[in-house]
């Protein structure tokens, strides 16, 4: 990744206040200055201090995602080198079952958002010449289960999105990324799910870096982890 303008590369992170946008923040926060993103600024503010304690200078920006107008107001025209879009929502039930306001609030946060955040950032790397674009899938991106039928639509969605992004802006010098984890333990399955046999956040950010740190020449498009059974400790 060129350096920004400032010493050091900047990353803008969705969803950066719990789960594997934390997970993210706090694995690019050594190498990268940060502008994190979500609704919960006390939260937001906990992962910004301990992103400062690992060397990063931090941006927290408390918005909406799904908020097209105030998106673009805090985000367009910020210098980022990486993006991260990360932020999602998932309800699992069956389709009869699932509300109207349900629907579109993963549709709104899982796709919907997608333009609203990239809209605002891409153009400045466009014209820069470098960057890198890296979207938060899943294994549900190409699977069909019961109870998905809106989530796996929305990460349907995001494969389509990012390869098509990626043949668009891969001559002017930006990267697109998507990983798509498979079960992550997170606060994204109802309270009482077994989340013991899970990725862990951590290993979905080990993936982020990877697709990011590879050489200028090499693009990390898709990248799909999977937990494997038993469940290690993770190395210190
Ligand atoms: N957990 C899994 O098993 C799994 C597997 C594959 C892919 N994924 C994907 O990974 C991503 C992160 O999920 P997670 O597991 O880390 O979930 P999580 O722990 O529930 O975290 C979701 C994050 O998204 C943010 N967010 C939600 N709605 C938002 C909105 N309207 N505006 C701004 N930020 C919003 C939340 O912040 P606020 O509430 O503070 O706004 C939070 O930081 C999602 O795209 C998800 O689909 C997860």
């Amino acid at each position: 990744m060129t350096p920004s303008a400032n010493s050091r590369p900047v990353a803008l992170i969705t969803g950066a206040s719990r789960g594997i946008g934390h997970a993210i923040a706090l694995r690019l926060a050594p190498k990268h200055d940060l502008i994190l993103v979500a609704r919960d600024e006390s939260l937001l503010m906990a992962v910004a201090a301990e992103c400062e304690a690992l060397g990063a200078s931090v941006q927290c920006i408390a918005a909406d995602v799904q908020n097209a107008l105030v998106t673009a107001q805090r985000l367009t025209g910020l210098h980022v080198d990486v993006l991260v879009n990360n932020a999602g929502v998932a309800v699992m039930k069956p389709f009869l079952e699932m509300t109207a306001e349900e629907w579109h609030r993963q549709v709104d946060v899982n796709v919907n958002a997608l333009y609203h955040v990239t809209r605002a950032v891409l153009p400045g790397m466009v014209a820069r010449g470098h960057g890198h674009v890296c979207i938060i899938g899943s294994t549900a991106g190409r699977n069909t289960f019961v109870g998905g039928t809106c989530y796996t639509g929305t990460k349907h969605f995001v494969m389509g999105f990012a390869e098509s992004l990626m043949l668009e802006v891969r001559d002017a010098g930006v990267g697109v990324s998507v990983i798509t984890p498979g079960s992550v333990d997170t606060d994204l399955f109802p309270a009482g799910t077994n989340r013991t046999w899970m990725l862990e956040p951590q290993n979905v950010a080990d993936a982020v870096g990877f697709a990011i740190e590879a050489p200028p020449h090499m693009l990390v498009h898709r990248l799909e982890v999977r937990p494997l059974s038993p469940k290690r400790p993770r190395a210190s």
